[in-house]
């Protein structure tokens, strides 16, 4: 009886709203008014083929994602009672990851997503894509996609393609100087991730790059997102160590020569996904992106005491070292001490054959919390930020560790910095037989003799 109650008063609700708004729970955009990206291809053919296997353009595909929100889902289905605010998280992953899908309708949830996998329109499965950016045309909030778009109609009647001209006139679509384009907010809609229900701050990489020295305020001195993101290319890995020199050229056939072409590599710190996509050009950027982030230094101060400072800097990173979903992503010390004839006498955060880390490891990252202390794998449950070691842009953490009491001698300190994009065991217990071999990357390594 109650139950019949609520829908009939959410009915009149949404027929009254939709008399005088039009309906905003239902989309307001359709499939068809979305332009394929090989479309666009046609003519910006650089561009095309930069963004073609990026993590944009794999969004969907990638099968990480889908293993992860598969597995949160169906750990969240499984509680007795189902808690409906945790199922509503483990459900929207959809708005960023299939984001034309969602606008247009299908699929809205997970379970339409993987219940529907074979049956997804061609150009929903391409991910974050061209007309999707291009048609944006501000955020209501920075954050969880809260976009406003304004697509055309198709091929058709292409309709205003948004970008950081003033002065493109093509003749196909028309063009529009969009300020928000060549901003980080733009980037950081999506690139701040906040539980639907909870609020709690599953990703920060937006919020972290505003409070950095990279944003001061100042227009002709910001170095937004697209400030090294988008001045990335194979060489140039464009950082806050390595130069972010202009990438000259055209944009389309037919327009000007111009100083600077935004690229649209979207590359961060993944080289396994775009190489399970075959692209070997995109998993060298983010190779070289990653040993162009960080310093490492070895601190000994009084060597009789056997305690070795780890100083890790964030010199490359505009946000914190590592970002984006830091729970999952795993970025540590390798700290390994031999004695004079090269034999191993102590080490912390060496991977074991499976690929996993012992428990003393020092691991920059996040952990997510019940709202009672105790941590959780799945986000749909994260009500708390239990802790977060991560370093922030320009900034310098030391970790401390004490050598073993009975060494004698000398000693050679060998420390490495190593990431990889998610914790082993985590990917072989979520993915099972579909769990793939995780590369890791060593970012920066140091060494130093010691005498105790
Ligand atoms: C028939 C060729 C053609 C096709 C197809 C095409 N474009 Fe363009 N586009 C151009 C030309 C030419 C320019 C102007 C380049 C310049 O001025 O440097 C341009 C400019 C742009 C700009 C810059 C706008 C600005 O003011 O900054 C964006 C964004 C853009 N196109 C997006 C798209 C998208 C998205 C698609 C697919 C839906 C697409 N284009 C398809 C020819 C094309
Ligand atoms: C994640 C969003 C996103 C996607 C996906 C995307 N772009 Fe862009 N694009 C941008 C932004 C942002 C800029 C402007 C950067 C700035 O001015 O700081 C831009 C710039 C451009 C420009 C202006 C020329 C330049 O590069 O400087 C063109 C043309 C363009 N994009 C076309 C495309 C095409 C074609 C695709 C698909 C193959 C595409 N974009 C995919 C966000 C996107
Ligand atoms: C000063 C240059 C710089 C700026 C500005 C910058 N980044 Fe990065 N970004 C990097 C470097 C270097 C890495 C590789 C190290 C890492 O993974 O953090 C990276 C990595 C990433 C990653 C992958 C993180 C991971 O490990 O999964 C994402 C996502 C990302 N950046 C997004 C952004 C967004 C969004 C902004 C703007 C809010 C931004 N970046 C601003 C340099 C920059
Ligand atoms: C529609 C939401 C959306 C927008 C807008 C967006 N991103 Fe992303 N971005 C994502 C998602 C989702 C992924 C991860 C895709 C995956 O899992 O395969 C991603 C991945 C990335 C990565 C690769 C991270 C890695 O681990 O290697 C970089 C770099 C990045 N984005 C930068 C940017 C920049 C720069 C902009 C602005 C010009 C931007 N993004 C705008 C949603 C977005
Ligand atoms: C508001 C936008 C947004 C929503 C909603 C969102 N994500 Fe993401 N997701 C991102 C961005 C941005 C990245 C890239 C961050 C990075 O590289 O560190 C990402 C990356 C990922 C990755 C890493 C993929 C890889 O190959 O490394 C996984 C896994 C993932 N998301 C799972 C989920 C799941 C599961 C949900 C729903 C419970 C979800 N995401 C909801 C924006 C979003």
């Amino acid at each position: 009886m109650k139950s019949k109650i609520i829908i009939t008063v959410s009915f009149v609700l949404c027929v009254g709203y939709a008399l005088f708004l039009g309906c905003k729970s239902t989309p307001h955009y359709t499939l068809a008014q979305f332009i394929n990206p090989s479309t666009c291809g046609g003519c910006h053919d650089e561009i095309y083929e930069q963004w073609k296997n990026s993590m944009h353009n794999v969004a969907q595909k990638d099968i990480i994602y889908k293993e992860f929100a598969r597995f949160y889902l169906d750990d969240s289905k499984s509680q007795n009672p189902v808690n409906n605010d945790e199922l509503k998280e483990a459900e929207s992953c959809v708005k960023c990851h299939i984001p034309v899908g969602y606008i247009t309708g299908k699929p809205l949830s997970v379970t339409e997503e993987l219940s529907m996998e074979k049956d997804l329109p061609q150009i929903t499965m391409e991910g974050i894509q061209c007309d999707y950016c291009h048609t944006i045309v501000e955020a209501k909030k920075h954050y969880n996609a809260r976009f406003v778009y304004k697509p055309g109609n198709g091929e058709a009647d292409p309709g205003v393609k948004r970008g950081p001209f003033k002065d493109a006139n093509p003749d196909w679509h028309t063009a529009a100087y969009s300020s928000f384009h060549t901003k980080a907010d733009f980037c950081g809609t999506c690139h701040d991730v906040r539980h639907v229900v909870y609020g709690t701050k599953l990703e920060t990489t937006f919020e972290e790059w505003s409070k950095s020295p990279y944003n001061t305020g100042d227009s002709k001195t910001t170095v937004p997102c697209q400030g090294c993101h988008m001045y990335h290319r194979p060489g140039v890995p464009a950082t806050g160590s390595t130069p972010r020199p202009a990438n000259p050229g055209f944009a389309a056939f037919g327009g000007p020569q111009r100083d600077h072409i935004f690229t649209h590599y979207f590359v961060g710190g993944n080289s396994v996904i775009p190489g399970l996509f075959k692209d070997t050009v995109k998993a060298k950027m983010a190779q070289e992106r990653l040993k162009n982030a960080a310093l490492l230094e070895i601190e000994t101060g009084d060597s009789n005491s056997g305690t070795v400072g780890i100083a890790v800097t964030n010199v490359g990173a505009g946000h914190k070292l590592p970002t984006g979903l830091t729970d999952v992503r795993q970025m540590w010390l390798e700290i390994v001490v031999v004695n004079q004839y090269g034999r191993e006498v102590y080490a912390v955060g060496k991977a074991d054959k499976k690929g996993y880390l012992p428990n003393n490891t020092i691991i920059f990252k996040t952990v997510f919390g019940d709202g009672n202390g105790k941590p959780v794998m799945n986000i749909a449950k994260a009500k708390e930020v239990l802790s977060d070691n991560r370093i922030p842009p320009k900034q310098k953490i030391t970790s401390t560790i004490i050598l073993p009491k009975g060494l004698k001698g000398s000693y050679t300190i060998k420390v490495r910095l190593l990431y990889r994009i998610a914790d082993q065991k985590a990917v072989d217990t979520v993915m099972k037989e579909k769990a793939v071999k995780l590369d890791i990357i060593e970012m920066a390594t140091a060494k130093k003799d010691i005498i105790l």
